[in-house]
């Protein structure tokens, strides 16, 4: 059975009390949030627009976010440490936890950690990362229709209601992406607070501070939280598991690229715990998962593929959100980072079926046919989906429409390869790249095959500045979809470009704001 939709909705209003922690109220980000677009400048510019978006998108994911959070305040059964998928309770309900949509997010708040961990701001963030992990580690020890944690089969448990209980419906599970986006998230804030608290580390008490212990801690069957994700992704990254979407059991490219990134990062995690055995396991099942991953570039198609054996195409942008989500810190050991060959094609296929398929963006497209290339070819900025064949609406099943994170994804993957051209200072094509270069530079250059370019060439400069020009195209089009409050459901209409699906998802937030990060830093290296 290739499509499985399932639609559950009933929320069980369980009266568990959620823990009695004492934590201080999240001040809202300080922010020139209040200005609504109704009082935006006529022409106001898309670098002024992403300014106040940004802080418009950090509001609002907090919102959805215990503590804090106004769309999460006036429940009483709403945990603290739980970011809700979205407010909206019905068509569609997205009100529980979902394990991925949690960690992806609270990643996000990760990055503003770590950039001023002494902040006042950083101070309430780290009231939130900590309800988080004590709520994770809550959830790994709750029994659910997947299994338990003491055969670790209950980590793969996709979603959770609001309230930590199990979430008791059919569903698509296992689904075995959300252990390794956790256990990243998760080592992040681990650095990040480490490098804020040197001394905690250094005196050398590791076992005996329950902070680290909570996180990791070298002990069989594994009770901490970043512990249990490992051993469950080492375990079970060769077994079948529903992918990103919900909808298709088996072999997945962005399960497994988020899998490889937590398990290379979780041995030297392990290394630094002491916790020897363990660290040279996940290195080990990691070598096996980096051959695997290989398997998803389909050379007959010239794509990376979603899913392997799926009668899909496999064009998906889960294929450019499993190279953004599984992008090491450092830019050495990147396996498909966004500035591959193999992930630029599979962008450029992806948005030239996209262009073709949601009316917006032909309209987008029109005016600009002058020369070179025929518009079809070129690489644009415009709305993209989730894949080809998707049906899911927002609400239901009729057709696919685009969708904020998939298109914000777009943007990203651009500025990180303009930032990683900058920092390398030479481009080399190849049969494989020298058609998505093409159609990105389309009237206004053209490169060779086999040819090096070099940051003094004028052919490498107009690539650099496309790509950030291209991947503004695609904020442009965020730009023009967000509401007047500007704000972002999970979709927007194919047609008439209104916010369909869930709203104020919290994702839509998060991928906006990542797109945003990569754009400054690209900025700031060419
Ligand atoms: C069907 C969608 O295709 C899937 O992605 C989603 O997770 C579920 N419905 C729940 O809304
Ligand atoms: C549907 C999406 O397909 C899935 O990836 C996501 O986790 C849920 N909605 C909740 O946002």
């Amino acid at each position: 059975m290739e499509l499985r939709f399932l639609f559950v909705g009933i929320l069980c209003s369980f009266s568990i009390q959620s823990r009695a922690i004492s934590i201080p109220p999240v001040p809202r980000f300080p922010s020139a949030s209040a200005l609504s677009h109704a009082q935006a400048p006529l022409r106001e510019s898309l670098d002024d627009w992403i300014a106040r978006e940004e802080s418009i998108a950090l509001n609002r994911l907090l919102a959805n976010i215990k503590p804090g959070g106004v769309n999460v305040q006036s429940d009483q059964n709403v945990a603290d440490g739980t970011v809700i998928a979205s407010p909206s309770k019905e068509d569609p309900d997205y009100w529980y936890q979902w394990v991925r949509d949690a960690a992806i997010t609270t990643n996000t708040l990760v990055d503003l950690y770590t950039e001023h961990p002494t902040s006042e701001f950083s101070a309430s963030l780290e009231t939130i990362l900590t309800a988080y992990t004590n709520l994770q580690t809550r959830l790994q020890r709750t029994a659910n229709p997947s299994g338990t944690l003491d055969d670790l089969s209950g980590l793969g448990e996709p979603k959770f209601h609001v309230d930590g209980s199990a979430f008791r419906g059919d569903w698509g599970r296992p689904q075995s992406d959300g252990p390794a986006l956790r256990a990243i998230t998760l080592m992040r804030y681990l650095r990040a607070f480490n490098a804020s608290h040197p001394t905690l580390w250094s005196s050398g008490e590791l076992t005996a501070n329950s902070f680290y212990e909570t996180l990791y801690k070298a002990e069989l069957p594994a009770r901490s939280i970043i512990k249990a994700d490992l051993e469950y992704v080492s375990h079970f990254w060769n077994h079948s598991s529903f992918d990103l979407w919900e909808e298709v059991d088996g072999m997945h490219f962005y399960t497994a690229m988020v899998q490889l990134r937590a398990l290379r990062e979780g041995s030297r995690i392990a290394r630094a715990f002491r916790d020897d055995g363990a660290a040279a396991w996940y290195g080990e099942q990691s070598v096996y998962l980096e051959r695997f991953v290989r398997r998803f570039w389909n050379k007959g198609k010239g794509h990376l593929a979603e899913t392997l054996w799926s009668r899909r195409s496999g064009l998906d942008c889960a294929v450019l959100l499993g190279s953004l989500h599984a992008l090491p810190e450092g830019e050495d050991e990147a396996v498909f980072p966004p500035w591959s060959d193999e992930v630029l094609v599979s962008l450029l296929a992806l948005v030239r079926d996209m262009r073709r398929r949601f009316a917006i963006n032909d309209r987008h497209a029109e005016g600009e046919k002058e020369g070179g290339l025929g518009h079809e070819d070129r690489l644009e900025g415009v709305g993209v989906g989730r894949y080809p064949e998707d049906v899911y609406d927002g609400y239901g099943t009729s057709t696919g429409h685009p969708w904020f994170l998939c298109t914000s994804s777009a943007a990203e993957v651009l500025y990180r390869t303009a930032s990683h051209l900058s920092l390398s200072g030479s481009l080399h094509t190849n049969p494989i790249n020298l058609e998505f270069y093409n159609a990105l530079l389309s009237t206004s250059a053209s490169v060779l095959v086999n040819t090096t370019y070099i940051a003094e060439n004028e052919a490498f400069k107009a690539v650099v500045e496309r790509l950030q020009h291209v991947g503004d195209e695609f904020l442009k089009v965020v730009k023009t979809h967000v509401d007047a409050e500007g704000s972002m459901s999970e979709q927007f209409d194919r047609e008439t470009g209104y916010l369909r699906g869930a709203r104020d998802l919290t994702w839509s937030y998060s991928a906006f704001l990542q797109a945003a990060r990569a754009r400054k830093e690209a900025k700031e290296r060419s």
